[in-house]
């Protein structure tokens, strides 16, 4: 079941109606990061599509985004592996809606792991929930809606590649295959309507990505190093998400928005004390 909480006390800067009768489509949005943009959109008048593979914890995460807005949430299940199984998501998306105006590609898959004891199909797979899933569910969408309709799609991405990040070799390939995958989009699609967009979160406190990369280790010293000198919220993406998604971000394409607080400039990635820290002998023994 999902145990996410709503926000409780959500502080509006733009206006609570500005979309008002559009929808969005959230991969991965039962949880995490993907949970609070669903909530953030809801809040302010959208309808959403919540989409990955667990059933059960979609179901208990729309109920819980549907009560807490007062918006409609229609969770499906799908893997975005499965081209098949992503065009019936975005028919049923579509059948129950009619429109798809935001899609949302925050799905995927990450774990800590040294590139020389990552398996072939470690890396594959990584690169395929990440990298391909975004083609695979933007291209659905695209050809089904917003070709004609026009729309803004974007992409939940990371700051792993800017610096070659240690133990992150498969995700931080994935990222940047994203991200430039963006750019590409933004050229074709623009004449269709289409911004094309990526956020790219640092460190966000009460996720699974940050349980997965060390989060039970933050020290003082490394909250001291992020230049905010805090870790990012999931409401700081989910506000990012708004404000490229609304009419004050339509010059915005192509492009990244980094939401870290400045961490990528500062954080620890020196290979050779990762080696000999005890986070290292840890993922070793996985
Ligand atoms: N370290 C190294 N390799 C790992 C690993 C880890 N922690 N976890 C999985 N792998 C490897 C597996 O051993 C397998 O390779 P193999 O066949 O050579 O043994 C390969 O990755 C695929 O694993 P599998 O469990 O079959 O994949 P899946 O499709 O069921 O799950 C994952 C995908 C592995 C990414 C899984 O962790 C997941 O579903 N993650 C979603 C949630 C998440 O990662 N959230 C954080 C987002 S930042
Ligand atoms: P999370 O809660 O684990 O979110 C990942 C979501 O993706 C889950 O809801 C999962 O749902 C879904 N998913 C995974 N594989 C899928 C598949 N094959 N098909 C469909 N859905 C799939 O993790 P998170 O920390 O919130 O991360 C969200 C996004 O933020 C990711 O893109 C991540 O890379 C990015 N990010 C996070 C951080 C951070 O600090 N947390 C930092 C930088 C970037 P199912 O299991 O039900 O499929």
């Amino acid at each position: 079941m999902s145990d996410e909480a709503v926000l409780t006390d959500y502080k509006y800067v733009f206006q609570k109606d500005i979309f008002k009768g559009k929808v969005a489509f959230v991969t991965g949005g039962g949880t995490g990061i993907g949970f609070t943009i669903a909530e953030i959109l809801m809040r302010h008048g959208c309808d959403t599509i919540i989409a990955s593979r667990r059933l059960d914890v979609l179901k208990n995460a729309a109920e819980k985004l549907s009560k807490a807005t007062g918006q409609r949430c229609l969770p499906i299940q799908m893997d975005v592996r499965k081209p098949e199984a992503i065009t019936k998501a975005v028919e049923e998306a579509l059948g129950h809606f009619r429109r798809i105006d935001i899609l949302i590609n925050n799905a995927a898959g990450n774990f800590l792991c040294p590139a020389e004891n990552l398996s072939f199909n470690a890396f594959k797979t990584v690169m395929e929930i990440d990298a391909h899933g975004t083609f695979n569910v933007s291209k659905a969408v695209f050809d089904k809606y917003m070709k004609n309709s026009g729309g803004v799609i974007i992409n939940i991405t990371a700051t792993l590649s800017v610096r070659g990040a240690a133990l992150q070799t498969h995700a931080g390939t994935a990222k940047a295959a994203i991200e430039a995958m963006t750019k590409h989009l933004a050229v074709e699609w623009g004449p269709n309507g289409v911004r094309m967009m990526c956020v790219a979160p640092g460190p966000i406190a009460d996720t699974e990505g940050m349980r997965r990369l060390g989060g039970n280790r933050i020290t003082d010293d490394f909250l001291k190093s992020i230049p905010v000198q805090r870790l990012g919220r999931r409401e700081d993406i989910g506000n990012a998400v708004l404000y490229i998604a609304s009419s004050a971000g339509e010059l915005l394409t192509g492009t990244t928005v980094i939401a870290d607080g400045g961490a990528w400039l500062t954080s620890e990635n020196n290979f050779w004390r990762i080696k000999n820290s005890p986070l290292y002998k840890q993922i070793s023994k996985m």
